[in-house]
């Protein structure tokens, strides 16, 4: 048997809304199935606005530009992360300032970020590592009190909550992630900028429209369209909306089937925790998980190795998470060193992701647990 990392979720309404869409002959952006699946998550989530991205690279770039990200401006972020999450502002021309993560989220650590702030501070970008919300109404706090902006890079925690807010609802900013990895998969690729600021729309219409106004003559304001702003081509397919709102209508059904992933490895990994052989993040009153990954960092690096190298003789892929950025050849451009970051670097050096997708309970979750269990027996014994 062959686990993948992952595996796309087909949903029930797919191949009939994308169907729909074709014939309908009005494929491009912010058409029907976009302007559905926009409402859709308004009403459920309470966004303020949202607009569907290509990606949530593109929805990041986005709100880097409404944000007005210049040369000189320095953003806070952690170095556990994708490349996306810094390139969408060093593409304008900011300094990353790269912030430990904490341990038991692998989130950004928020008792940090005060001692990085500068005047030329203008941005924080935390991540929700795994599906789990960082800390953001702590990180709402710091930056209200210094004028900075928080776009939330929401890649992974759609259909998360925080203190009972979904996830996207508390920030200035913030991006989600549609692509065929995560929870929600528009059709293979896929984002969404939340814009909670109101004073902000208009702006970003135009951003997300090439520049230009044409969201005013589609609104019958006006008769012809011209450029008005700085912007790209930040529009989602209405192709690929279809799939995006089949998916939407049957998160219950996927984050229910996500769930019982999650609690087959909780069960597991609890008992080497207890021990004190590994590290899993342990559920917390105030978070409600959208059940989109799992992590493991094992006490040593070599045990992760043992662990990675058994598995994959079974076939079960198993991956090592995000490569630091401050230690990628870009961030010691920027002047970092692995020991800049030493928290970072040395957890890196440990985690593991495990395999991932809902259906994995009807079809390979019990040989994967059984594999990990005699592996885990076999590094720390029983
Ligand atoms: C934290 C984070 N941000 C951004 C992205 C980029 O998302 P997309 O592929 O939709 O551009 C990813 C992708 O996995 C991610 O993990």
């Amino acid at each position: 048997m062959k686990i993948p990392f992952n595996k796309p979720y087909i949903s029930p309404k797919e191949e009939e809304y994308i169907i729909r869409a074709l014939k309908s002959q009005r494929h491009s952006g912010n058409n029907a199935f976009g302007q559905k699946a926009i409402s859709f998550m308004k009403d459920k989530y309470g966004f303020n606005e949202i607009f569907l991205t290509p990606s949530c690279t593109s929805a990041m770039e986005m709100g880097a530009l409404l944000a007005g990200i210049k040369p000189g401006d320095e953003v806070i972020l952690p170095s556990y992360t994708f490349s996306s999450t810094v390139n969408s502002v060093v593409i304008f021309g900011a300094k990353p300032v790269f912030c430990e993560i904490e341990p038991n989220t692998l989130n950004i650590d928020v008792s940090m970020i005060e001692s990085l702030i500068t005047p030329r501070t203008k941005m924080i970008i935390p991540i929700d590592y795994a599906g789990i919300s960082c800390e953001i109404e702590e990180i709402m706090k710091i930056a209200d009190k210094n004028n900075i902006i928080v776009m939330q890079d929401c890649a992974q925690s759609f259909g998360g909550y925080f203190n009972g807010k979904p996830n996207g609802s508390i920030p200035h900013l913030a991006a989600f992630s549609f692509h065929e990895t995560k929870n929600m998969n528009a059709g293979g690729e896929g984002g969404g900028l939340v814009v909670n600021v109101p004073e902000w729309h208009q702006k970003a219409y135009f951003m997300q429209e090439k520049g230009t106004d044409r969201r005013l003559v589609l609104d019958g304001v006006k008769s012809k369209y011209s450029w008005v702003e700085k912007g790209s081509s930040y529009l989602l397919s209405d192709l690929l909306a279809a799939g995006l709102l089949a998916q939407l209508e049957g998160e219950e059904e996927i984050i229910s089937k996500r769930r019982l992933v999650t609690d087959a490895y909780c069960q597991l990994f609890n008992s080497f925790k207890k021990r004190g052989n590994l590290n899993i993040y342990i559920s917390e009153d105030h978070i409600k998980t959208n059940h989109h990954a799992f992590w493991v960092v094992f006490d040593e690096a070599d045990n992760r190795r043992r662990f990675i190298e058994r598995l994959r003789a079974f076939d079960i892929f198993v991956y090592i998470g995000y490569m630091p950025l401050h230690s990628s050849p870009m961030g010691v451009k920027f002047g970092y060193k692995p020991d800049s970051l030493p928290i970072t670097e040395e957890i890196s050096k440990k985690v593991v992701r495990l395999p991932f997708y809902a259906g994995m309970a009807d079809d390979g979750l019990i040989y994967t647990i059984e594999r990990m269990s005699l592996v885990l027996n076999e590094i720390y014994g029983k």
